[in-house]
């Protein structure tokens, strides 16, 4: 009796097995294009630091929604445990919950709303913090960025340090939360026409009528650039 054969036919298995796994995850490079360090936040897939020029290549299973954004001005003990001036998720470099808003935000969903299909976008809902650009890289299909100067363009009732707040976070009213009566879809702001201007390619407000969304045939790798330049 061949005592490697039980062995064999489990690493036969355990490579099919990794093969089907890898053939239909979702890649993300994540680079940083910034003149400063990011602590890149993901749900899922955590955190890194990301020094500038940095790319961080994050494998998503697919049937996955999920968000990735930047923390700004971090600090983080041995323990990856500290705080973050932007896009902070309750202390930890390991991010467990979304990062506090004001962040911009590449959202996705693979494989998940739509069988077959890739749903994304980039949001500034929750308001700004860094530009970013999300695109794939494997398919001829089209992306979409938020490159405005939204630190600059932001109204000081708005201002935060390393960001620029959303209407609702910091008035919190019906109107700039579309929180109002079930089914009254709320329009376009004073405010948030200032983020569209900035940022044509996001959705700037929950109900956003203008297409924000953009499709990809499962299957395929996507690019996200912190400061994509212009
Ligand atoms: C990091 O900070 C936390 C909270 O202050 C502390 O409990 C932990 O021991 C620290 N870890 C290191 C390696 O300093
Ligand atoms: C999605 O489509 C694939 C291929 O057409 C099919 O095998 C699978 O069962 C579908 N999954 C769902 C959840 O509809
Ligand atoms: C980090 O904080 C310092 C001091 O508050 C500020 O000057 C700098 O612009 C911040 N950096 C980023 C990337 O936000
Ligand atoms: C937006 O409209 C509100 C209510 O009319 C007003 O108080 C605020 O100053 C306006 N803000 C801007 C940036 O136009
Ligand atoms: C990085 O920024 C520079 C300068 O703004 C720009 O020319 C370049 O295209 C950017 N790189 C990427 C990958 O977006």
């Amino acid at each position: 009796m061949n005592p490697f054969k039980n062995l064999s036919i489990l690493c036969f298995y355990f490579l099919v097995t990794l093969f089907i796994a890898l053939a239909h995850a979702a890649r993300f490079d994540i680079t940083n294009n910034c003149s400063f360090t990011i602590w890149a936040g993901a749900l899922p897939g955590g955190g890194r630091e990301i020094n500038k020029g940095g790319t961080w290549s994050l494998e998503v299973a697919p049937t996955k929604s999920g968000r990735i954004w930047a923390r700004t001005n971090c600090s983080f003990n041995g323990s990856g445990i500290g705080t973050c001036q932007t896009g902070d998720c309750g202390g930890l470099l390991q991010c467990e919950v979304g990062g506090s808003p004001p962040v911009t935000a590449a959202e996705y969903n693979i494989n998940q709303i739509q069988n077959g299909t890739d749903i994304f976008d980039i949001s500034v809902v929750d308001g700004f913090n860094v530009p970013m650009a999300f695109s794939p890289t494997t398919r001829e299909c089209t992306g979409t960025d938020c490159t405005g100067d939204l630190i600059g363009l932001c109204p000081k009732e708005l201002k935060v340090p390393g960001g620029c707040k959303s209407p609702c976070a910091a008035f919190n009213t019906p109107e700039y939360c579309c929180t109002g009566s079930v089914g009254e879809r709320c329009k376009a702001t004073n405010y948030s026409i200032i983020f569209k201007g900035a940022c044509p390619g996001a959705f700037s407000y929950s109900y956003d009528e203008k297409l924000n969304t953009y499709t990809c045939p499962s299957g395929t790798n996507y690019r996200v650039v912190f400061c994509p330049g212009p």
